[in-house]
């Protein structure tokens, strides 16, 4: 099998809002990830994805695109992003960008033109339909709106101000291979594809996902722009199985590097529910089953997993499935040992390696994000509590996600030195933040650092086999194997004292967030522990 730069990579990704204001106004910017890269360099990533930074009314925060060959003004501009490329690759890190094509902004000039001229081409760039259907929106409501001066309704999976491109029109499909290569031209390292399962949906059949001419997208997709490059490519695909993984990740198959399966993040809510329906309680056995799949079933060469338990999208994962409390800093570790030392390219949302946490909201008044603020509003007309949906949004709500980096201890965690933050800062940011982090050398920071550089010097991460221990129920072991040389992984998900028995002998630690002896000696796991030794 080829190997690729990113089979040993670890990306980082920055949501810009939140990352680091330059010039005061509250809001991150290019300038101010820029004035960060030492301290990325310093974690050691070998690549860093943007969330989208591309001109855009802001309505999902850049999700919605208005020009993609320009930067938004809050961010700066193109000779900004020129400066955080050349920096980058100073460094060695590489700028994966945000691809947002199964919808632009209404805002975008080609919906102005197809709103206003109903004869132009770019009126079947977007998707038109005399009556409404059933479909709805995956941010509440119907996913039709009604245009007046031309009597039909667009499709917006998303919001309103997000209406779906028509990917069967290859005269749009070609405008968005040639963007791509403006953007390859400019020396980036790859995309991370927004969506991207829902671009071969078929409104009149109420398919949204997995349509049935998306891989041929996709194929045409590589062939057109970053098929002949060594870029990294990852898919956000919500439904896929190990089987369309493999579709899309098949060295093979010409398609794309990697997806983002998201099997394990759909423990965080009951089943067949939608994720406001929250699990807080981690299912273990299920979390260990739903690995062992994915990491067995995309054998190397036949696909390629990413690893992740947060990003932009999602709760913290200390608020949901670690310990914000006593054991934050180990149970932060543990669940980084447990996830980076599996098959897969690894991904680390930003103040993930300090071991930011959940923001208390109190009110809507302190929210933002349009997906929590439809759902409220919905949900309040349906007749539900505030404190119901408060509780929801603390617990699964995607501002968690989103509030300022945490740098320092002054005002505004030395985020930016604004009055007023476009998000609030969590209160937490005296004891949680980068400054301090860094000054202690047992801080989290250090493990995700090691974790790093394991990842880019250890051939074994890549190559060896998977396979999952029977143990006590909320410990997470697994062995990863070559031909001369074997891994274990021992992690204890839980606050309590586990049983674990293994023949230690000889074994050599890799990377652990506590003692050996102790559990050789003993035959027991304590709270959070978490382990990897070289065996035999
Ligand atoms: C993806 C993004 C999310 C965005 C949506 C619409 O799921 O991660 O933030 O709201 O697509 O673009
Ligand atoms: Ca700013």
């Amino acid at each position: 099998m080829q190997k690729h730069w990113w089979h040993k990579a670890t990306i980082y990704q920055i949501y810009p809002k939140s990352f680091m204001d330059s010039n005061g106004d509250g809001i991150g910017d290019l300038k101010g990830i820029t004035s960060k890269l030492d301290y990325l360099q310093k974690l050691g990533i070998t690549a860093l994805w943007l969330s989208p930074v591309y001109d855009s009314p802001m309505d999902d925060n850049g999700y919605d695109i208005a020009n993609y060959e320009a930067i938004a003004d809050i961010f700066g501009d193109m000779s900004d992003m020129d400066e955080l490329l050349a920096e980058a690759k100073k460094r060695d890190i590489q700028i994966v960008m945000d691809l947002v094509v199964n919808h632009t902004s209404d805002e975008h000039a080609w919906f102005i033109e197809a709103r206003e001229n109903p004869e132009s081409p770019e009126r079947d760039f977007y998707i038109w339909r005399d009556k409404p259907n059933e479909l709805v929106s995956i941010f509440s409501g119907s996913a039709w709106e009604y245009d007046e001066p031309s009597g039909q309704y667009y499709l917006h999976f998303f919001s309103k101000k997000q209406p779906d491109l028509n990917w069967e029109n290859p005269q749009l499909r070609q405008k968005v291979y040639d963007m791509m290569n403006f953007w390859i031209d400019k020396g980036i390292g790859g995309f991370r594809m927004d969506v991207i399962d829902m671009i071969g949906k078929i409104p009149d059949q109420l398919i949204d996902t997995n349509g049935p001419r998306l891989h041929d997208y996709i194929k045409e997709m590589n062939q057109a722009s970053f098929g002949k490059h060594d870029l990294l490519t990852v898919g956000e695909t919500w439904g896929a199985t190990p089987e369309i993984a493999k579709q899309y990740s098949n060295p093979d198959n010409q398609e794309l590097s990697m997806v983002f399966q998201f099997e394990h993040i759909g423990l965080q809510h009951k089943p067949d529910s939608p994720k406001w329906e929250y699990e807080k309680e981690l299912d273990v056995s299920a979390l260990k089953a739903i690995f062992n799949k994915w990491q067995t079933e995309l054998e190397l060469g036949q696909g390629w997993n990413s690893l992740f338990w947060n990003n932009h999208d999602l709760p913290r994962i200390l608020s949901m499935w670690g310990d914000t409390g006593v054991y934050r800093e180990k149970s932060a570790k543990a669940l980084a040992i447990l996830l980076h030392l599996m098959r897969g390219t690894p991904y680390i949302y930003q103040g993930e390696e300090i071991g930011m946490t959940n923001y208390p909201f109190r009110t809507l008044e302190e929210l933002n994000d349009i997906e929590s603020l439809n759902y409220a509003k919905e949900a309040l007309e349906k007749g539900a509590s505030i404190e119901v949906i408060m509780d929801q949004i603390r617990q699964v709500g995607r501002d968690n996600a989103r509030t300022p980096m945490q740098w320092d201890t002054s005002k505004n965690a030395g985020f930016s030195i604004s009055d007023k933050t476009w998000l609030p800062v969590n209160p937490n940011y005296k004891d949680i933040n980068v400054e301090s982090a860094l000054a202690n050398p047992e801080s989290i920071f250090y493990t995700y650092q090691k974790l790093v550089a394991l990842r880019k010097t250890q051939d074994w991460l890549v190559d060896a086999d998977f396979e999952l221990l029977e143990t006590a129920e909320k410990v997470f072991a697994y062995i990863r194997k070559t031909e001369d040389s074997s891994y274990l992984v021992v992690v204890n998900l839980s606050a309590q004292e586990q049983d674990f028995c293994y023949d230690f002998d000889r074994a050599e630690v890799v990377i652990a967030n506590t003692e050996l002896e102790p559990i050789a000696d003993q035959g027991k796991l304590q709270a959070w522990d978490a382990i990897c030794v070289k065996v035999k």
